[in-house]
C-alpha cells in the first residue's frame, strides 16, 4: 500500500489534486488501481450499481464486507475506504466501532466513511478516531437520508450552508482524515475547503475541492442513470453491447469458434 492517510493533508497544503473513485470488485479495483486512483472507495453506491437496488438503504454491512475483501484483493497502490451502510453506525458509538473494527479487521481496508455531521456524528468520528480507525466525513447530500432530502442539491439557503459549514468543522474537530462534500454549490465547498486542513473530495461540489470523486460505472458509462455534474469518458455501456451482439452473431452464423 503506497498512498497513506498522512500523505493526503500534505497534498492538499501541495495543491496536489486528490483522485477518488468508487470500488466494487477485484476486476475493476485493480484496473483502477494500476490506473493510477489514489483513493479508491468501496461506496454504498454499490447498492446500485451492483446489486440493482434502488436507493443505498437496503445495502447491509455483511454485504459491504464481500466487496471490500474483493476491491482489497485487486490493490496494491491506492487507500481503500468503505463506507459504512446505513444503520450499521447511526444508533451508537459502539455500534459505529462494531462495524467499523469489522471492516479493517475482515478486509483488510484502512478506513471507513460516514455520512452525517454535527453534533452526534462527530462525536461518533471521536469515538472512532480514539481507538485508531481512520474517518472519511460526508457531508451535502448524503443519500442515506435519500427519503428527507432527495436527491437534490443542498446548501441553498443561508442557514442551510452555515448548518454544512458547522458540520465540516465539526468533523475536522473530531479527527475525520477527510471530507466529502456531495451536491452543493461550488462556493460553498470553495469555502469549506478554505476552512479546513484536511482534504474536501467534492461529487458535485465544483472545482475548489481538494480532490475529486465520481461513481466509476457513471464515470465508464455503465450506469443506466447518472447524476448531471458527472463526466463521462468512455461508453462501457454500447462497447459491451457491441461486443455481446458481435459475439452472439458469430455463434449464430456459426464463425464462432473458427473450424479447423
Ligand atoms: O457511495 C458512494 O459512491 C459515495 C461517493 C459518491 C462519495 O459515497
Ligand atoms: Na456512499
Amino acid at each position: 500500500m503506497t498512498v497513506k492517510i498522512q500523505q493526503l493533508s500534505q497534498w492538499k497544503q501541495q495543491g496536489r489534486p486528490i483522485v477518488v473513485l468508487t470500488a466494487w470488485d477485484y476486476a475493476f479495483a485493480q484496473i483502477l488501481d494500476q490506473a493510477g486512483a489514489d483513493i479508491l472507495l468501496v461506496g454504498d453506491s454499490l447498492a446500485m450499481v451492483a446489486l440493482g437496488y434502488e436507493t443505498t438503504l437496503p445495502i447491509t454491512l455483511e454485504e459491504m464486507l464481500h466487496h471490500a475483501k474483493a476491491v482489497r484483493r485487486g490493490v496494491k497502490q491506492a487507500l481503500i475506504v468503505v463506507d459504512l451502510p446505513f444503520l450499521s453506525y447511526q444508533e451508537s458509538w459502539q455500534q459505529a466501532i462494531q462495524s467499523a473494527g469489522r471492516v479493517l479487521k475482515e478486509t483488510g481496508a484502512q478506513a471507513v466513511k460516514l455520512e452525517g455531521g454535527y453534533p452526534a456524528m462527530a462525536d461518533t468520528v471521536t469515538h472512532l478516531v480514539q481507538v485508531g480507525i481512520p474517518v472519511m466525513g460526508h457531508v451535502g447530500l448524503t443519500p442515506q437520508s435519500v427519503h428527507q432530502l432527495g436527491y437534490r442539491q443542498q446548501g441553498k439557503s443561508v442557514e442551510a450552508k452555515e448548518r454544512i459549514l458547522a458540520e465540516a468543522i465539526a468533523l475536522e474537530q473530531a479527527g475525520a482524515f477527510a471530507i466529502v462534500l456531495e451536491h452543493i454549490p461550488a462556493d460553498l465547498a470553495q469555502q469549506i475547503t478554505q476552512k479546513l486542513t484536511i482534504p474536501t473530495i467534492g461529487i458535485g461540489a465544483g472545482p475548489h475541492c481538494d480532490g475529486q470523486v465520481l461513481v466509476t460505472a457513471d464515470l465508464l458509462g455503465l450506469s443506466s442513470w447518472q447524476p448531471p455534474f458527472v463526466k463521462t469518458y468512455a461508453n462501457l455501456r454500447e462497447s459491451i453491447t457491441q461486443a455481446v451482439q458481435g459475439f452472439a452473431s458469430e455463434v449464430r452464423s456459426q464463425e464462432f469458434p473458427p473450424k479447423p
